[in-house]
């Protein structure tokens, strides 16, 4: 291996990576940014330590990959709709992302990354977990795979936003995002196919019965969870995680009531996912 201007430490074989030798205060020169770029894709998910990054510095990160993407409706921070807040404390009634999903998968062009700034986190807890699709896809059957490789699935949102920001005043589009995607997608950087169907936004496998919808799904959401696919990340004051979500599920957990958990999402723009 060629001499490399950080370090990149992987959690598992299968997915995960902790980068190091990087200020992401300062912008990244091209070189730096080709080898965090190359180390998101061969990861899936890489974190970074003891980042103290402004809101500033966070987007200009984000901008490196990407158009920035906005929430539909989540609360944002300092006024600013790419900087999402993720906040939970002993007065939250939920916690962001407790279930295994792709963010935003309901868009018609879901984001590509999603890039997470915890400033304050609980004593333990509060990890997330995070699963490799490429390898959730690779573990089915050959007869699985040929059934699903042509099919789509609709994702939506109205049935999650409407409880959580059914408060016109909050929303950002008049319309909850609502989109039609295949079960399985082809990466656009490593042309690998990657499962696409998550718990939170796809509600039907279309071409299908509602019946045999139902099963498939509850099959596959059940297949994303397996531990072989998964690395789990602990939180420390400024850490950070980068995710690629159009081959990455993760599941935040909320374990830690009533304790605070705070910071701030910038997510990046993605293209429409292609079989
Ligand atoms: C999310 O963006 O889904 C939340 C992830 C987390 O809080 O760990």
């Amino acid at each position: 291996m060629g001499y490399r201007r950080i370090a990149i430490d992987p959690l598992t074989p299968t997915i995960g990576a902790e980068v190091s030798g990087v200020d992401l205060r300062d912008p990244l020169d091209d070189r730096t940014y080709d080898e965090v770029h190359g180390a998101l894709v061969e990861h899936g998910v890489i974190f970074f330590r003891d980042q103290a990054i402004d809101h500033e510095q966070h987007l200009s990160f984000g901008r490196r990959f990407g158009a920035l993407h906005v929430h539909p409706a989540a609360p944002c921070v300092a006024g600013n709709p790419e900087l999402m807040l993720i906040h939970t404390d002993a007065d939250s009634t939920r916690q962001n992302g407790d279930k295994w999903h792709s963010d935003v998968s309901c868009d018609e062009e879901p984001p590509m990354g999603s890039v997470l700034h915890l400033h304050t986190v609980p004593e333990s807890g509060g990890d997330t977990l995070f699963s490799n699709m490429y390898a959730a896809w690779d573990a089915l059957s050959e007869p699985m795979k040929g059934l699903l490789a042509p099919l789509d699935a609709r994702h939506e949102s109205a049935h999650l936003y409407e409880g959580l920001y059914g408060d016109a005043t909050v929303r950002r589009r008049n319309e909850w995002p609502s989109a039609v995607h295949p079960v399985v997608r082809t990466h656009p950087v490593s042309g690998r196919p990657a499962l696409y169907v998550n718990s939170v936004f796809t509600r039907r496998i279309l071409g299908v019965t509602e019946r045999e919808s139902r099963a498939l799904l509850d099959f596959l959401f059940v297949h994303v969870a397996n531990p072989h696919f998964q690395c789990r990340f602990r939180w420390r004051e400024n850490s950070i995680a980068f995710w690629d979500n159009r081959c990455v599920q993760h599941h935040a957990m909320w374990d830690y009531f009533p304790k605070t958990r705070t910071g701030t999402r910038v997510t990046i723009a993605g293209d429409r996912p292609r079989r």
